[in-house]
């Protein structure tokens, strides 16, 4: 693993505003590791999995309290974000291994239902490798999916739902199915409520999952989800996967639906690369 874009680590970094009032004070977006090697807190080796975990790491203070929610999404140079239906053919090894470790970092990580059916999402183990890292910060031994659905058809006799170490949770709207939103409870999930109608509301998702007792969020999408997290402002990062590859066609980008207003800006905090993938991390500016 290559530092292409080695910066320094910032002694803070910037405040989320899906924190809330009593989130982190706001600055300038700072850079984040990895940073040039035997520059204090910067780790030595990316090739290690506490390397990277290290270099990847939540900023200090997230906690319920201060939520930070990171997504994780990986695109052709083309600008798909899969190839028949499929992220994975635009993956390598090295890119499932920070995917991997990204979701060995979060308390929850978050999941649109459509994303669900198409790659079709298992429960997440819990690994030895970051076993002490979870004890350490008070995380459960594997993080919780979290499928953010409207009309909750889903597979709730799917090992995702009755397999789940940390139970299985369902974001939805207040009016959502109640005999689906009940199927899903006899599965065993948790139904986390996050909007009055059938939909979620993106920003009041990042606070309910709070309130939950998560501030270590992640989200893998899927686009239509990414979307409307960058549209309400509450995506503090990105981690994109550059794949050198391109597939054209139709497929989506990494975030679809209603346009922003504006365009929003983020600022590289680091550019890693290995077998010719691009792994860049950008953080929202404030
Ligand atoms: N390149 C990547 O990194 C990456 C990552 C993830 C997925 N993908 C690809 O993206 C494709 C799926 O795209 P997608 O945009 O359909 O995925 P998605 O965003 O995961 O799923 C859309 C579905 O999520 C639910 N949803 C989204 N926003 C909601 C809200 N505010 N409230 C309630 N429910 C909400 C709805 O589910 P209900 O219909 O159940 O109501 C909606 O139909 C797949 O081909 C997958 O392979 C690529």
């Amino acid at each position: 693993m290559r530092r292409l874009y080695p910066v320094h680590p910032a002694p803070d970094l910037p405040a989320s505003p899906s924190a809330g009032p009593t989130g982190r004070e706001a600055d300038a977006a700072g850079p984040l590791v990895p940073g040039t090697p035997g520059t204090p807190g910067v780790p030595e080796d990316l090739d290690t999995l506490e390397g990277l975990a290290e270099a990847y790491a939540y900023p200090p203070g997230t906690d319920a309290s201060a939520p930070w929610l990171r997504g994780n999404m990986v695109s052709g140079l083309d600008g798909a974000a899969h190839h028949a239906g499929h992220s994975r053919p635009l993956s390598c090894e090295a890119d499932v291994r920070i995917l991997g470790m990204l979701r060995a970092l979060a308390d929850v990580v978050v999941v649109g239902a459509g994303t669900i059916r198409a790659e079709g999402y298992g429960p997440l183990r819990a690994r030895k490798a970051f076993a002490g890292r979870r004890a350490a910060l008070g995380q459960t031994p594997a993080p919780a999916i979290a499928v953010v659905t409207s009309g909750c058809d889903l597979d709730f006799s799917s090992p995702l739902f009755t397999e789940a170490l940390t139970p299985t949770v369902l974001l939805t709207g207040a009016a959502a199915p109640e005999a689906r939103v009940r199927a899903a409870r006899e599965a065993g999930a948790v139904v986390i409520t996050a909007g009055e109608g059938t939909g979620v509301d993106p920003a009041r998702a990042v606070r309910e999952l709070a309130r939950h007792g998560w501030g270590r969020l992640l989200t893998e999408g899927g686009p239509q989800l990414l979307g409307q997290f960058a549209g309400a402002g509450v995506l503090d990062e990105l981690c994109l996967t550059i794949a050198p590859m391109v597939t054209s066609g139709d497929a989506s980008r990494i975030m679809s639906g209603p346009g922003l207003d504006e365009p929003r800006r983020f600022s590289p905090a680091s550019i890693l690369e290995e077998d010719g993938f691009l792994f860049t991390r950008y953080v929202r500016n404030r």
